[in-house]
């Protein structure tokens, strides 16, 4: 584990390559799993809800199981991960790009999904990501995502499925807050595992599910 502090590196665009250089490595470990956030969240929507997933990967296992019931917009910062979506998910709209490049119309969409996606986003952007998050959901709407269970300054490490990859994040304690803040209603939090390969997960996330207030 490295600190990320160095002012001349773009660790934005080191996430972005990371996934381009990585993405056929992670869809082979990734592609077996499912979630039953993904069902709970297909009970509480009808046909045809408007679904955003952040961070959409390659589209495998969750954008393909999202868009068998909703209108999905995919959004990634990797080109080659963004390209994997497309080929993949053939009824979905994919879009490459920095969330934090992006807007949206207010109440946009009935959830918005981001596994494992948020804590490669440089901490300091988690607010202004929740209140866009809770401008672009429907009052009511669900945000289904992992956070961190404990602060973490920015950090790499150098062999993530063979790249060197960034991580950022607060933990629960200020994620409750933030996202309290910023309008949602935590409805629950469990622990997941990483989400790839065959073996016990070596770690794990907490999986919040939040409501936008009215
Ligand atoms: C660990 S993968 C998870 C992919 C997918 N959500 C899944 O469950 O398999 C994280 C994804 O988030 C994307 N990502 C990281 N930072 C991003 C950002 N600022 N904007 C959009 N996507 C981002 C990465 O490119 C990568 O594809």
């Amino acid at each position: 584990m490295k600190p990320a502090s160095d002012p001349t590196l773009d660790y934005k665009r080191l996430v972005a390559q990371g996934y381009d250089q990585c993405a056929a490595a992670y869809e082979l470990a990734r592609r077996e799993k499912t979630h039953p956030e993904i069902k709970w969240l297909k009970k509480q929507l009808p046909n045809q809800a408007q679904v955003l997933d952040l961070g959409c990967g390659c589209g495998l296992p969750v954008t393909r199981e999202l868009a068998k019931r909703f209108v999905v917009t995919g959004v990634d910062i990797s080109a080659e991960q963004i390209r994997r979506a497309r080929r993949h998910v053939r009824h979905a709209t994919f879009l490459h790009s920095d969330i934090m490049a992006l807007d949206f119309p207010a109440a946009s969409f009935d959830a918005v999904v981001a596994l494992y996606a948020i804590f490669h986003l440089p901490r300091g952007e988690h607010d202004r990501l929740f209140h866009n998050l809770r401008r672009w959901l429907k009052p009511g709407g669900y945000l289904v995502a992992t956070l961190a269970q404990d602060p973490e300054e920015p950090y790499t490490e150098p062999d993530f499925f063979g790249v060197e990859m960034y991580w950022s994040h607060y933990g629960m304690l200020e994620y409750n807050a933030m996202l309290a803040e910023a309008g949602f209603t935590i409805l629950s939090t469990s622990l997941i595992g990483h989400g790839y390969g065959l073996e016990a997960p070596v770690e794990s996330h907490p999986l919040v599910i939040a409501q936008a207030r009215e």
